[in-house]
């Protein structure tokens, strides 16, 4: 059950009872004081200011028409008007029982589901994948797991970029690679003959812009892909699956579910595009400007009083990256089914999601009932909140990054436990680098920037991935050294202080979850999770566990079970895995 909105519910609907505004939001939110009980609802003050009366008598008439016998000890009226709710104990652990039995911790599929596409990593195949891509591939996958685990149908589109000029010097400069024309195993040989694509796009550029008789292949390409040449086609294919394949590795190196079916890149929408621009015109929208066919649409004025354009067509014919976003919206609405459609790419693309948004409503390829979502994410820094670049000033492979901190993971833990056998070492040392590279990008808010630091991400104090980890690990080692197996089965009593406090975190997993999606932020998830290891902490400092007497010990090791599976379960919805020791 999601305590806030059960809470949030009945307190509104006794709100309106008590003769507020109908919807007159309760604003509950969990007490900011343990003193004050465990939920609080703030709502009171604002709508007694609307009745214009004492905001402690509309309080009582509140509670008067309030009825929380089944699940609170007290209810009370604090300070100015707040209301302060204190859960039974027995009702608690009813709640944490149902949860232990449940495999899913008694979270609720969302009924009915929603079609969520999700767009996220969505890379330019004509370029090494960088870090921005990266951070769109943690952040998304977490949301796209998360939405599922909910009950959602998620669909994942990776919007890569597969057309454009620059394919065809990247073809041309290819088909000059001797190997690949005389091969009969053409594709074979170019991915093995071509490990660092970083060079390759640099050689390509080199030669286009020194040699007369290169670039002017490399246009020629351009011409016959886009006329549908044969051969010319075929290089390009050969040549995306390299780049796409380079992809791949990154995504099974960090865990993400992407998959090569989720690749629908841009050119999948070629044919659509005169269909799109036809559409706008037809819909009244297009406008000549400068030989290009743009939409003008008032909210986009700039401070001068301009009206920034979204073009669709340049003055040569050519389709741009707008339009073929204005084609995957009708596909991803009209084809795939989508009730919410989601974007994960970096900030800098606000206005061009703004445009697109707009655009598409006023067009009516996106009716009202569906939801577009622009959930953008802010730059990864170096040290000095500098750009992200290697020492000597280049760009940084994303593998090197993964192996870096995997290598340095595995360092941290020979050191904190030199006995671990190496192969078991091994997975830990995975598990605990690619989880701080996802944790320390999913903590954050997203919007803001963020500074990549190894030392931070690999510390064992603070919100991290290794401090989760090993806050999972010491709870499962209580069960290594009581030499139980899982499934405690008995009653949850609460007693003590800490007991309580853990139990109420355990209980608010599912309004977590529900605002992690709702406004498409993991780190609140990973904040939860921090606190929630914070909580158990404090209760195993205050309460003996395998030395207590029975029922208290059955008590206390299923709320450690609950607590691994919750942190456990947490993880896995971010991307990250547990270990059973580090
Ligand atoms: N390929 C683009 C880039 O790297 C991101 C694409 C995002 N998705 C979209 N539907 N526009 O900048």
């Amino acid at each position: 059950m999601n305590l806030k909105h059960e809470l949030e519910s009945r307190i509104s609907a006794a709100l309106t009872a008590a003769g507020a505004p109908a919807g007159s939001p309760a604003l509950v939110a969990p007490a900011a004081k343990v003193e004050f009980g465990d939920y609080q609802a703030n709502g009171v003050m604002a709508a007694a200011k609307k009745l214009k009366t004492k905001p402690r008598d509309l309080a009582e008439k509140v509670i008067a028409n309030l009825d929380l016998s089944d699940l609170a000890e007290t209810v009370e009226i604090a300070g100015p008007g707040f209301i302060n709710i204190t859960f039974k104990s027995d009702w608690l652990s009813q709640q944490l029982a149902t949860a232990a039995e449940d495999e899913r911790l008694a979270i609720a599929k969302a009924a009915p589901p929603q079609r969520v596409v999700i767009d996220y990593s969505s890379p330019n195949l004509a370029k090494e994948m960088h870090v921005g891509h990266l951070r769109s591939t943690i952040i998304g996958d977490a949301l796209a797991r998360t939405l599922e685990f909910l009950g959602h149908d998620v669909q994942r589109q990776n919007h890569v970029g597969d057309w454009g000029t620059q394919f065809g010097m990247l073809c041309a400069y290819l088909d000059e690679l001797t190997e690949v024309r005389e091969s009969k195993d053409a594709e074979r040989v170019t991915v093995a003959k071509l490990p660092d694509l970083e060079e390759f796009y640099r050689k390509a550029k080199e030669r286009f812009d020194t040699d007369e008789a290169f670039a002017n292949k490399s246009r020629d390409f351009v011409v016959r892909l886009q006329s549908g040449d044969d051969a010319v086609l075929h290089t390009r294919f050969q040549f995306l699956a390299i780049s796409l394949s380079h992809c791949q590795e990154v995504y099974d190196r960090l865990g993400a579910t992407l998959t090569p079916d989720d690749v629908c890149g841009e050119s999948f929408y070629n044919d659509d595009l005169p269909k799109v621009v036809a559409d706008l015109d037809a819909k009244g929208l297009l406008k000549e400007s400068e030989g290009a066919q743009c939409v003008f649409l008032d909210a986009f004025k700039n401070k001068d009083d301009d009206i920034q354009p979204f073009i669709v067509q340049k003055s040569d014919g050519g389709y741009l990256y707008a339009t073929t976003d204005l084609a995957a919206i009708r596909h991803r609405i009209g084809t795939l089914g989508g009730d919410r459609l989601i974007y994960v790419v970096g900030s800098e693309q606000n206005f061009h999601f703004q445009q697109l948004f707009a655009v598409a409503r006023a067009a009516e390829f996106a009716p009202k009932n569906v939801s577009l979502e622009y959930v953008p994410f802010g730059m990864m820094l170096g040290k000095g909140r500098k750009r992200f670049r290697t020492r000597e000033g280049g760009t940084i492979k994303l593998m090197d990054l993964l192996d870096e901190a995997v290598k340095r993971a595995g360092e941290l833990v020979a050191e904190k436990n030199p006995s671990l056998p190496e192969t078991e070492r091994d997975d830990i040392a995975r598990a605990v680098g690619i989880g701080a590279v996802k944790y320390a990008d999913l903590s954050q808010n997203r919007t803001s920037d963020y500074v990549f630091s190894w030392d931070k991400m690999l510390s064992l104090e603070g919100n991290t991935a290794p401090y989760m980890q090993y806050a999972y690990a010491r709870v499962r080692s209580i069960f290594r050294k009581g030499r139980l197996s899982d499934d405690v089965t008995g009653r949850i009593a609460l007693t003590e202080p800490a007991e309580r406090v853990l139990a109420v975190r355990l209980l608010q997993l599912s309004e977590t979850l529900d605002a992690v999606a709702a406004d498409c932020l993991p780190n609140i998830l990973c904040s939860y999770l921090f606190d929630l290891a914070g909580a158990f902490m404090s209760f195993y400092e205050t309460c003996p566990v395998l030395k207590a007497d029975e029922p208290t010990r059955t008590s206390r090791l299923m709320l450690s079970d609950l607590t691994a599976r919750t942190i456990r379960r947490g993880l896995a919805l971010l991307g990250i895995e547990t270990v059973e020791r580090m």
